[in-house]
């Protein structure tokens, strides 16, 4: 485990009684994880600004019926083979296909994969998550 560091923070009380209700309603066990939570998600959104090297998914949501689209889409994805880590396909029911594309590489790569599958006809749904390798945090 990594070594603990405490330290004092100053704050206006009702900023921090606001702060107590929202932990209790996210269901954090104390505000040490909270606050190391908060601090994470800054250096996480700095890696995304930085463009270093995140972890991240795409999903997709389209028209199974469409023509040509199950293959415009793999296409895409082999041209980006090098960002692509796995990938799964969901029939989710006879006209609409699900799909979770796991990628990691630079942000704006990744950005650039999701719009493209994003732009085919037929792409009903198409959002990318950024996350982090967790490598530097
Ligand atoms: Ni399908």
């Amino acid at each position: 485990m990594a070594e603990l560091v405490r330290f004092g923070v100053s704050l206006e009380k009702e900023l921090v009684e606001k702060y107590d209700k929202h932990i209790q309603k996210n269901n954090y066990p104390n505000r040490s994880k909270a606050i190391g939570d908060l601090i994470r998600e800054e250096l996480i959104r700095e890696e995304w600004a930085d463009n270093k090297i995140v972890a991240g998914s795409i999903t997709l949501v389209f028209d199974h019926h469409k023509r040509e689209l199950t293959n415009n889409l793999t296409n895409i994805q082999h041209d980006f083979h090098e960002i692509i880590i796995s990938s799964q396909h969901i029939h989710l029911d006879h006209d609409n296909c699900f799909e979770i594309v796991v990628v990691k590489g630079k942000p704006n790569k990744l950005r650039q994969l999701c719009s493209k599958l994003k732009a085919e006809k037929g792409v009903k749904h198409a959002s990318l998550c950024l996350a982090t390798t967790g490598a530097e945090i």
